[in-house]
């Protein structure tokens, strides 16, 4: 009986012993995810993305919402007593980018950024971390350009056409996009004059609403509207504000970026919408591979590329399920 027992020990111990060395692979690979709107659905889909990840490659994600400065260096102190070895950011502003970059370096985290880039003091790229962002003109320029064609289509007077900025130019990559949009659109004819600023104090869809709705209320000379931003928030909030001032789907054209959840349910309603199109951009790209690339950094020393920059594809309501297909998503 004793001797079976201690058997029974032996082999229970093996067992352990054996579990705790598979372990001794991927398992002990962990990798934060932080971001700065957890309520998005553009950064709940690069987590569900990041997850496909962590589990094809055998690693422990921990997804962590942090919008303003101090849960940041929170989360970062979290990840290092959790044993992580790295993270992937999108951080809620860009100018922590040195305390950031020193909070890793203390906690000995290998950081990678993704969407937005982190800014050194004199407001440059800090170009020692790896990023992942979206090639923030030209995708603009494509939203200019499919607001300058929906116009043209439709026989629109550019002299009676008011063109809504949502804007948010602290953050270089929202300045980016919405430049290139009125880069696109004035070469096409659209005129300067008529492009009206309105700043938003936050990037989601009621803050976008609001300034919108005092863009609008202060210019009531246009006969029609057009709207772009840095996301499609920004430009839902656009299309919402200029419905309840009788500027309906026949009256505005409004194209966002992103094609996620926010667009498609837009889509799916079964009224016409001043919200136009949106062009797609990917976050499989963004959550999946950004994670892949941390994880063979940890694994295997392998270092991210400096700088990725994807791209995006116009979809409207017609062929938003078709290229989202096309495009793995
Ligand atoms: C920024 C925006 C997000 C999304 C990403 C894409 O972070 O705030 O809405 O557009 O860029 O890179």
């Amino acid at each position: 009986m004793k001797n079976k027992i201690a058997l029974g020990l032996k082999v229970l111990a093996l067992a352990l012993t054996l579990s705790a060395c598979s372990s001794g692979g991927n398992d002990q690979v962990k990798i934060g995810f932080v971001v700065k709107q957890p309520e998005e659905p553009w950064f709940q889909d690069e987590w569900k993305y990041a997850e496909q990840a962590a589990k094809e490659k055998g690693f422990t994600l921990v997804k962590i919402g942090a919008p303003d400065g101090g849960q940041v260096l929170t989360a970062i102190d979290n990840l290092k007593s959790q044993h992580a070895q790295g993270f992937v950011i999108c951080t809620p502003d860009v100018k922590l980018g040195p305390s950031i970059v020193a909070k890793a370096k203390a906690d000995g985290l290998k950081l990678m950024t993704v969407d937005d880039r982190l800014v050194d003091g004199s407001g440059n790229p800090i170009e020692s971390v790896p990023h992942m962002g979206i090639s923030a003109t030209k995708i603009g320029e494509q939203v200019g350009q499919a607001i300058a064609d929906e116009m043209k289509k439709r026989g629109w007077n550019p002299e009676e056409t008011g063109a809504l900025r949502i804007s948010y130019d602290q953050l270089p990559t929202a300045k980016d996009r919405t430049d290139g949009a009125i880069a696109a659109l004035t070469a096409a004819g659209f005129p300067t004059a008529n492009i009206i600023n309105a700043p938003e104090a936050k990037t989601d869809t009621e803050n976008a609403f609001n300034a919108a709705n005092i863009a609008i209320t202060q210019n009531p000379k246009y006969k029609h509207w057009v709207a772009f931003g840095l996301n499609d928030e920004a430009v839902l909030g656009a299309v919402r504000a200029a419905e309840g001032r009788g500027f309906r789907a026949a009256d505005m054209i409004g194209v966002g970026i992103g094609g996620s959840k926010s667009a498609l349910n837009e889509f799916a309603k079964g009224e016409a919408t001043g919200f136009f199109g949106s062009v797609l951009i990917s976050p499989k790209r963004h959550g999946y591979e950004t994670s892949v690339n941390m994880y063979e950094w940890i694994k295997n020393g392998k270092a991210p590329p400096p700088l990725t920059l994807t791209t995006g594809q116009l979809i409207t309501k017609e062929n938003s399920a078709d290229v989202r297909k096309e495009m793995g998503l």
